[in-house]
């Protein structure tokens, strides 16, 4: 007789194998429920883990309470706390790790408004000295700060911080005192330590040489290394002779005391003849290997290998020489660039049927970028790069618009990102949309980010997926040096100089290249890029190109900055957030693509701010042209 179970005095009734089995049901039913239900805030949502999807990131206008009250999905109580300068135009943002964890920022951030980036990188900062105080010829002043600003926008490019430092940051040095008294240095010599006692009190780091430019990729492992800002050692680059130093303040000072120290002092003219001329000392300097991503245009240099130049700085006119070595520099980092892209560009069209006028501030700056630069020596190649191949205007880096992201390490991309409504606007090819019509006709979700990423994640993938691997082409360490993201609803950025860190040319429409000498104002008057590759989707007509433009405009109004939103009605507003909801990722990816956009201007802004400190005059922005006529 099987076994009769007591629980609190009371027999308990015998189980027949029927219960048990029920029982154990129920049991492993509640198991998993149990775990269904508190795995995903658990584990970290990693971009491969598809949790969070739309309907746990609708925006809180389209959420029932129901479901915020039962989503296992368990948001936080509290908004993240607000960061130093987290906003900037129309743009909010939380700077955060799990950027690339959580497809949709509002779930975290609890504001539609309020985008996750990646961390802002630290740019390490680089110096330059450059005597501001010695008397020279107007002209060649101009020329230097013509330089200067040339060498700034490179290295800023590069991701760093450069600043030029003047003699007034050598005054505060307390060797500074010292080294006035002492008359066993040579002039020169003196001229040089006061660019080691400006660095000194800048405690160390990067000390360049404003003629040093990064001509390399941006994720070249020197430049990489360059950009971490630790240097255990004072150290100096082979081949490179003053161009380049790197240390830390301590090893600094130590430098320039064993320099000041020097017995035969008589002799030497700066600090690295200082250390080889004392035989006895040890060299405070470890040498590195030749740097293959910078290219230095020492006086030695240029006076052999770009010789015209040289002669034209030593010759009568001095600053018509420093001119064009501002414009070899300027072209050399151009076609570094050029050189690095092989493959050329692409200028994303998805969904490209009615979307011809709208990537064309795209397609302009593609045509410009592809442009061989105006340079005294055509055909020369940077020092660091004999073997490049100089540009010829006869065949130009080539220009496609596919309509499919790719992730090719040679091609680089430039993307117009619309906002839904802008791309249901024009895909409609319409000017009124209606809730009703977005009901019926929009049965696709994220049309345009389904369309871009159709190559990169296959088709029969959901929206989160698509969102972050277009964040990460967007923000990415590897997608920023390879990408630039645009909006459809606003002009080209003024600052792309620095960007891509040389100047650009302007002069470059595809109707009429080079002839004409006055840009012609607004895309309504403009003739559209050439059409995409049929294959890519179905080609528009002339007449329906003729469209585009008004219903650009329209859409820019509606979707635009506070200012042009006063001029939308009520419905189309309320058009608009239906088309958002409808469309969550291609809102999160414009939203996204416009913050990123935004922090990287607020932050040379900021700096440039700063910087006017140091500066004292330098790098004026007076050269600094426009970028093209795109009024919208
Ligand atoms: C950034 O923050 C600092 C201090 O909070 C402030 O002084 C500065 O104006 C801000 N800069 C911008 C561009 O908002
Ligand atoms: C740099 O100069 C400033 C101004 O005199 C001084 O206060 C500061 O201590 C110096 N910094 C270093 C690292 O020498
Ligand atoms: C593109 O490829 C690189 C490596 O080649 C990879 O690190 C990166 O994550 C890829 N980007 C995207 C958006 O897939």
């Amino acid at each position: 007789m099987p076994k009769q179970y007591v629980l609190f005095g009371r027999p308990l009734p015998r189980l027949g194998s029927r219960h048990i089995s029920l029982l154990l049901v129920t049991i492993s039913l509640f198991a998993l429920f149990s775990l269904l239900f508190t795995l995903p805030s658990a584990i970290p949502t990693g971009p491969s883990l598809q949790i969070a999807d739309h309907k746990f990131s609708i925006p809180k206008s389209f959420k029932s309470p129901w479901v915020s009250s039962f989503s296992p999905f368990k948001q936080p109580a509290h908004a993240p706390p607000h960061q130093k300068n987290d906003t900037y135009a129309e743009s909010s943002w939380y700077a955060n790790w799990k950027w690339l964890s959580i497809p949709f920022s509002s779930s975290l951030t609890l504001d539609e408004n309020r985008q996750l980036l990646p961390v802002l990188q630290e740019r390490p900062p680089i110096y330059c000295y450059y005597d501001n105080t010695l008397k020279k010829e107007a002209a060649v002043k101009d020329a230097e700060s013509e330089l200067l600003l040339t060498w700034r926008r490179a290295w800023w490019a590069m991701g760093f911080k450069p600043i030029i430092l003047s003699p007034a940051e050598a005054l505060h040095n307390p060797l500074y005192e010292e080294l006035q008294k002492r008359d066993d240095i040579t002039p020169a010599f003196k001229t040089d330590l006061m660019r080691w006692l400006a660095w000194e009190n800048m405690s160390g780091g990067l000390l360049a040489h404003h003629l040093l430019y990064p001509m390399g990729a941006y994720d070249d492992p020197l430049l990489t290394y360059l950009r971490r800002g630790l240097f255990p050692r004072l150290t100096r680059w082979k081949d490179l002779d003053d161009g380049l130093f790197a240390g830390a303040k301590p090893d600094i000072s130590a430098a320039i005391k064993q320099a000041m120290a020097s017995p035969n002092l008589k002799a030497v003219n700066d600090m690295l003849a200082a250390s080889l001329a004392d035989k006895d000392a040890n060299s405070p300097f470890f040498v590195d290997a030749v740097p293959h991503a910078l290219a230095y245009y020492s006086t030695r240099e240029v006076a052999t290998n770009y010789a015209k130049v040289g002669n034209a700085i030593t010759g009568s006119s001095p600053s018509v020489g420093l001119t064009q070595l501002n414009q070899l520099i300027t072209s050399h980092l151009h076609l570094t660039w050029q050189n690095l892209f092989s493959s050329g560009i692409a200028v994303m069209k998805p969904l490209p049927h009615h979307t011809t006028h709208m990537i064309g501030p795209a397609y302009e700056l593609a045509l410009r970028l592809t442009h061989c630069p105006e340079s005294p020596m055509a055909a020369s190649c940077p020092p660091n790069r004999p073997k490049c191949s100089p540009c010829v205007s006869s065949h130009p880096m080539k220009i496609a618009t596919p309509a499919h992201y790719t992730n090719t390490s040679s091609l680089y991309t430039i993307g117009t990102v619309p906002h839904p409504y802008t791309a249901a606007t024009l895909n409609a090819l319409r000017d009124s949309l209606t809730t009703s019509y977005i009901r019926r006709s929009m049965t696709d979700r994220d049309p345009w980010l389904a369309d871009l990423t159709k190559e990169l994640c296959g088709a029969g993938v959901s929206g989160a997926p698509r969102v972050m691997r277009f964040k990460s082409a967007v923000a990415s360490p590897h997608g920023a040096a390879h990408t630039l993201w645009l909006l459809a609803e606003r002009r080209l950025p003024d600052d792309l100089d620095w960007h891509f860190g040389f100047d650009i040319p302007t002069e470059a429409t595809w109707a009429d290249e080079g002839k004409s000498e006055t840009p012609v104002p607004g895309p309504e008057r403009r003739p559209p890029p050439p059409q995409h590759d049929p294959k890519d989707g179905p080609v528009a007509s002339p007449d329906e190109l003729q469209l585009e433009p008004p219903l650009l405009a329209r859409a820019q109004a509606i979707v635009g900055d506070a200012k042009t939103k006063s001029r939308a009605t009520k419905e189309e507003l309320a058009v608009r957030s239906a088309v958002e909801a409808w469309n969550l990722a291609d809102t999160e990816a414009w939203r996204f693509a416009r913050a990123y956009l935004d922090r990287d201007t607020m932050e040379r802004k900021k700096w440039e701010e700063e910087e006017a400190k140091y500066a004292g005059g330098m790098g004026s922005e007076k050269g600094r042209r426009s970028a093209g006529g795109w009024e919208r």
